[in-house]
């Protein structure tokens, strides 16, 4: 009997947390190559919800910000460098996609984009980028902290 409440006090906590896991993570990208927010804090296994807001109102081939996130270990550097000729698939380079975790489509000026994810159940740093040619390099990256 104290075992059957025991797993149902389990149970219903389970429940609990679960209905509040999502964390809802906001970033706003300028026309400056600026986004606001550089680093995601989550626990393993925590459900990420990344919505991407894009300021500003250049025409979207000219300007327009994505959400991508890396594996442990992947060279951000290396991504960003393919994503630059491979404008056809929204700078989502095929070659890199099993290097990738989660990423949005890209959001011109004035648009949102989102995306929900897992994080990684192991501990650890995975960074994130904006693959968009030039803006890595001046700044349109992160770190999802996993502790
Ligand atoms: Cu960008």
């Amino acid at each position: 009997m104290r075992k059957l409440s025991t797993a149902i006090a389990f149970i219903l906590l389970a429940t609990t947390l679960s209905a509040k896991a999502v964390k809802t993570v906001t970033i706003t990208g300028t026309e400056q190559m600026k986004w606001d927010v550089a680093t995601i804090e989550a626990k393993p296994g925590e459900q990420i919800h990344v919505v991407l807001k894009a300021a500003g109102s250049m025409p979207k081939a000219a300007m327009a910000h994505n959400f991508v996130l890396l594996k442990a270990g992947v060279n951000a550097q290396d991504v960003a460098t393919a994503a630059m000729t491979a404008r056809e698939t929204d700078f989502i380079p095929a070659s890199m996609k099993d290097k990738i975790i989660a990423n949005t489509t890209l959001a011109g000026g004035g648009e949102t984009v989102e995306v929900t994810f897992k994080a990684p159940m192991k501990p650890g740093t995975y960074p994130y980028l904006c693959t968009f040619p030039g803006h890595f390099a001046v700044g349109m990256k992160g770190e999802l902290v996993v502790k």
